[in-house]
């Protein structure tokens, strides 16, 4: 089904396309078509993904190397791209250091800050712009449910998911008329490496369904065709998400710290 193709133009990039969430969203828009510029750290999982994708669907590929949370990220990635018609933009890769705000350190959730927040703001920006010239494009931003509420013992991930959604958000409105469809998605727990092999918290036990990230991917895209300025993907995570509305936001954080308390080891914790 080529809902996206037609309207975005040849490449899309993904960033964190090796694995979970991004290699589900560079899946299903190669499986359209696609161009895929992939984007992530890992130089062999990257080429590994790129060689898939080409293979599987017949599409070019461009493998950019970089890690997204460096500070000169964005002139790597413009110089390894600058001859790609890039129209739509999934900025994904995302990570966390988890555990109460003071049992991690301050290193750590300075680079998880920058890595959730100024690189998406600046792929975005740079990107926008150039949407905005053209008249065409689309913007997909990854967020999380976790950044509904102060949710415990990942407040710094919180904290940056609620960001990507507010100024995803603001972005959409901002956009209107320009030809540019704008889009955050919110998985809540999804079944990817991010979740599963985390080694500081089990969040594969957290007491919830997992989603597939092909899901996650499939219901991001269809909201972005939509221009819709947010989507919660699936529908047991929108029910969890109005129950938080109901309750209020302390006592939807109540609920999230009683959670979180049964899987966070208690060396992450204060008491
Ligand atoms: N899985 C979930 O339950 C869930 C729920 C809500 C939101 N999300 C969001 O979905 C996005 C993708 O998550 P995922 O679960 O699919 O994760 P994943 O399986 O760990 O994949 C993350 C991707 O981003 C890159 N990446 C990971 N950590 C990084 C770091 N510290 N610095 C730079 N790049 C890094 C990785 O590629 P390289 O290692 O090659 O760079 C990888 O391709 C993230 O923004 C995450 O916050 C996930």
């Amino acid at each position: 089904m080529k809902y996206t193709e037609s309207r975005y133009g040849p490449w899309a990039l993904v960033t964190g396309a090796n694995s979970g969430i991004g290699a589900a969203f560079a899946e299903n828009l190669a499986s359209q078509g696609y161009n895929i510029a992939v984007v992530g750290r890992r130089a062999d999982a990257v080429q590994a993904k790129a060689d898939h994708l080409a293979e599987v669907y017949s599409v070019d590929t461009q493998t950019v190397v970089v890690d997204p949370s460096a500070p000169d990220f964005l002139t790597q990635l413009i110089e390894q791209t600058k001859s790609l018609e890039i129209g739509l933009l999934v900025s994904n890769a995302g990570d966390d250091a988890m555990g109460a705000l003071l049992r991690v350190e301050l290193p750590e959730l300075k680079r998880m800050l920058r890595l959730n927040t100024q690189t998406h703001l600046e792929l975005i920006h740079h990107f926008g712009r150039l949407f905005e010239q053209r008249g065409s494009g689309g913007i997909l931003i990854v967020s999380s449910t976790a950044g509904l509420q102060g949710t415990p013992f990942v407040g710094n991930y919180a904290g940056t998911k609620s960001y990507l959604l507010n100024i995803g958000m603001a972005l959409n409105y901002e956009m209107r008329g320009t030809g540019v469809d704008v889009t955050v998605v919110l998985p809540g727990p999804t079944k990817t490496p991010g979740l599963i092999e985390k080694p500081a918290i089990p969040l594969h036990s957290l007491p919830a369904p997992k989603m597939s990230p092909e899901a996650v991917a499939k219901i991001g895209l269809r909201a972005l065709a939509k221009n819709k300025p947010f989507v919660i993907a699936g529908v047991l995570n929108r029910m969890v998400a109005n129950m938080g509305v109901l309750l209020g936001k302390v006592r939807a954080r109540n609920l999230w710290g009683a959670v979180m308390k049964g899987i966070v080891p208690t060396k992450l914790r204060l008491r």
